[in-house]
């Protein structure tokens, strides 16, 4: 497995949707990535451009408060989690959460270290960091699925 990293330095909200795009583009299914990083960093703004790529046309709501929201698109299922309000990982156990990994074609996860005890099966961490408009973001992939993310992203 090669050992490709990707940083990308995102300069504003629509190169962000645009970036999103790509990763939709590159992406093998089934897939979990997690998005990581602090308020406003851009996460719920990739998956829009994710989501957007696959053929979603409405409106990307933020899971923050629903916790997730799903999406069947040309029967691709996306499920997009927001975690940040989960204070007990048991709270995961009231909704089915690990049936989501059976059931999706994709996974988004925003805010994985409010539930890091749980484990999970990750195949690509992105790593959002605030630097004054811009953002950086870190690829981290973590499985043979994720690796070929990466590859055909810079292809
Ligand atoms: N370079 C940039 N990339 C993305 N968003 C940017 C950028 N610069 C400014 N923004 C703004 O930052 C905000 C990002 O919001 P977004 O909801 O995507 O963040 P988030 O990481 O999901 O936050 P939360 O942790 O609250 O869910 C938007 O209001 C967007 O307009
Ligand atoms: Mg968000």
């Amino acid at each position: 497995m090669s050992e490709l990293k990707l940083q990308f330095c995102v300069e504003n909200e629509f190169e962000m949707v645009s970036l999103g795009e790509r990763v939709a583009k590159a992406l093998s299914r089934p897939l979990v990535i997690t998005l990581a990083g602090d308020l406003g960093a851009g996460k719920t703004t990739l998956a829009r451009g994710i989501l957007n790529q696959l053929g979603h046309s409405g409106h990307v709501k933020s899971p923050t408060f629903s916790i997730v929201e799903t999406y069947e698109i040309n029967s691709f299922r996306v499920s997009h989690f927001d975690m940040y309000r989960v204070k007990d990982t048991e709270e995961l156990n009231f909704f089915g959460f690990h049936e989501y990994f059976d059931i999706s074609d994709l996974i988004l996860i925003e805010w994985p270290e409010r539930i890091a005890t749980v484990d999970l099966c990750v195949d690509l961490e992105i790593n959002f960091t605030i630097v004054g408009k811009a953002r950086n973001l870190n690829f981290n992939p973590m499985s043979e699925s994720g690796h070929s993310t990466l590859n055909k992203l810079v292809q």
